[in-house]
This record gives C-alpha cells, structure tokens and sequence, in this order.
C-alpha cells in the first residue's frame, strides 16, 4: 500500500508508470480513460512537467481530456495525425492468451476504439483482478445504441442471446456517453465465439459500437501481488 491508495490501485499505479516509460520524445499518445488510464496520464503529467518530455495527446473522452489539460499535455486532434504511435488504455476483461478485451464499463468505448484503431502499439494497462479465460466471464458486454429506437435495437440485441439492461446514471436517468448514445449492458453467458457475436452485434441496425476490442492489444501491462507482468498476445 502506498498513501490512501487501495492495493488495486497501487497495482494499476504500478503497471500505468511501467506503461508511460514506453512514451520517448516526439510521440504522439492516445490517452485512454478510466481509472487506471487516471494514473497513465498523472505520470505522463509528471514526465511532461519534470522531464521536459515532449509529445502531443489525443484523449478518448471529456474527463480524460479535463485531467490531460490539468496535467500541462499538449493536446492534439485526428486534424493534425492519423496515426498514433502508442495509446495507452484500460480494460474491463482481459483474456489471457489472446489480450482479447472487454472495455467500456466507463462508457467510453466508442472514442476508446476509434484512438486504439489507429494505434501502432495498443498497450493495456489493468490489474489482475481483470483476468478471464473467456470475455463474458467478470463484467457484461457493453454496447454503445443510437438514442432512436433504443427499445428495438435491445430487442435484437437480447434475440442473440443477450439480457440487455439500459444503463443509467446514478439519478436513474439513462447514461449518456460522449457522442450523446445510450449504452446496452449485454450480459452473454462466457463467449466461446466473439468474432461472430463482434459481426452479429455490428449488423443491427443501431448499433454504433460494441466494447469487444479483438486482436487489437498488441502488450498488456498487469500489475497485481507479485510485481509487474508484461503479456504478449500467444494466439
Ligand atoms: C472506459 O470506457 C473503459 O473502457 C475503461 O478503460 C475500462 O472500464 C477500465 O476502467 P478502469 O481502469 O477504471 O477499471
């Protein structure tokens, strides 16, 4: 333990500062959001700050570009680059073997995969604690609807075999994320097939995005009990 911080946090402290010392001078970085992209962006703050370290962001949502601009980091737009050098991210589930990923518990994730999508590295940062053997298995699905017909598109969503629960605020009014879409909690039994359940979900009319990031992570970065791990994608 180290300060006020949970053991959880210093595991996604410890596994955010591994992460930012792969960010060198010139890089331009995706900003991921959440609460251990939190402790990306204090350190890269921190590195701006006390090492002179010279790079342009791009952040994946409103508080993550609030805490950016607090911590001094130049922010840039997809106006000015195309491609990223590294993002730097969380993650709900992590499957192990693949860096197959669950994201959006924070309702972030349509940002999140358009930054990751044009990522030469895609580093996820996380605790162990968001380990599965299979995507399904810790948290739902989430998936990002389009406000019109949100009632039909859960309706096709639960046809494949999900139970869909509207998420909502903490006043009970519907969450709303960056891009002003409702987001679906689809709960699946473990996946064993989620490149076909990826192409299914994207098929309904709708749908804007789902939070299953396949083949995408290229290293995570997992902090836990017994130090830092860093995995490779095996499959
Ligand atoms: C945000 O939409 C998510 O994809 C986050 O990256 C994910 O929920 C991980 O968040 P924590 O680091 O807070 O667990």
């Amino acid at each position: 333990m180290s300060g006020d911080l949970s053991s959880a946090d210093v595991y996604k402290k410890q596994a955010a500062i591994q992460a930012v010392s792969y960010v060198h001078d010139g890089m331009v970085v995706g900003l991921g959001t959440g609460s251990t992209a939190r402790f990306v962006v204090a350190e890269l703050g921190r590195r701006v700050r006390e090492e002179g370290l010279n790079i342009q962001a791009i952040p994946t949502s409103m508080s993550t570009k609030k805490q950016a601009c607090e911590e001094g980091i130049p922010l840039i737009t997809f106006a000015d680059q195309s491609v990223l050098d590294i993002v730097i991210d969380g993650a709900d589930e992590i499957e192990l073997k693949t860096l197959n990923l669950i994201k959006g518990m924070g309702g972030a994730l349509l940002l999140e995969k358009i930054v990751a999508s044009t990522a030469r590295q895609f580093v996820i940062v996380a605790d162990t604690s968001k380990y599965v053997e299979h995507l399904g298995m810790r948290c739902p699905l989430p998936v990002e609807v389009v406000t019109f017909g949100w009632e039909s598109t859960a309706r096709k969503l639960s046809a494949l075999g999900a139970q869909v629960t509207p998420r909502r605020s903490h006043d009970g009014s519907f969450f709303l994320t960056d891009e002003n879409h409702f987001i679906m909690d689809c709960i699946f039994s473990p996946m064993t097939a989620p490149y076909t359940l990826a192409d299914d979900i994207l098929s309904i009319v709708g749908v804007v995005e789902h939070g299953l990031f396949l083949h995408m992570a290229t290293t995570a970065i997992v902090g836990g009990e017994d130090g830092v791990h860093v995995l490779k994608p095996s499959l």
